[in-house]
């Protein structure tokens, strides 16, 4: 344990530990590596729940590659999602002939992709492509195509890694299934 030791204490369990993202993003990264070869792809992160995903991804890409960053609302501070997707902060690029990979920590619903690969498509981009941490299919409610995950997980509700709930949790270093009692009291 370290200095996020209380962060623990709400957690039923630890799904997956920092060494096992460490190695699903290396190897990520290591795909569109081969995949992007001779690109310059543009690597939008869906703020704030991907932030630490992309940071740690980019490192393990080995190819000229371009930031970005956008924020997208659809859930509030509840566990589930409202199906109203708007965007709160948009590209500072024209994304018109780049090849886009939306970075997002995960993938629920999959409202929130679906949307943004239309519009991505409506801004001429070459293509859009999807890497996202965590895929939830079992809860998929729109067809998406998710070109890259690192690990498919169960029907639960994660934190850390950047995953929140009400804002917290996001400095834990694995991924953990929050306690039931923690947004019991919430909803
Ligand atoms: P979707 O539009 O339902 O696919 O919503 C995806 C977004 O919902 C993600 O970017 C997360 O912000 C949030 N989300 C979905 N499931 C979880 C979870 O288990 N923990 C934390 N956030 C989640
Ligand atoms: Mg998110």
């Amino acid at each position: 344990m370290n200095n996020t030791a209380t962060l623990y204490q709400d957690l039923e369990r630890v799904l997956i530990t920092r060494e096992e993202i460490q190695a699903a993003v290396k190897r990520l990264g290591e795909q569109i590596t081969k995949d992007y070869e001779g690109k310059e792809p543009l690597f939008v992160c869906i703020l704030k729940g991907a932030v630490v995903f992309y940071t740690d991804l980019i490192r393990e890409i080995d190819l000229p590659l371009n930031l970005e960053f956008m924020s997208i609302s659809s859930y509030g501070a509840s566990t589930k999602s409202s199906g109203v997707v708007n965007i709160r902060k948009d590209l500072d690029v024209d994304v018109t002939g780049r090849d886009i990979i939306i970075v997002e920590d995960i993938v629920d619903s999959g409202m929130t992709l679906s949307f943004l690969k239309k519009v991505f498509a409506t801004r001429n981009a070459a293509s859009v492509r999807i890497a996202t941490l965590l895929n939830k299919p079992a809860r998929r409610r729109v067809e998406l195509d998710v070109e890259y995950y690192c690990f498919n997980i169960p029907d639960a509700f994660v934190v850390g890694y950047g995953l929140d709930y009400a804002e917290k949790y996001r400095n834990l270093p694995d991924i953990g299934v929050l306690h039931p009692r923690i947004y019991a009291k919430d909803e």
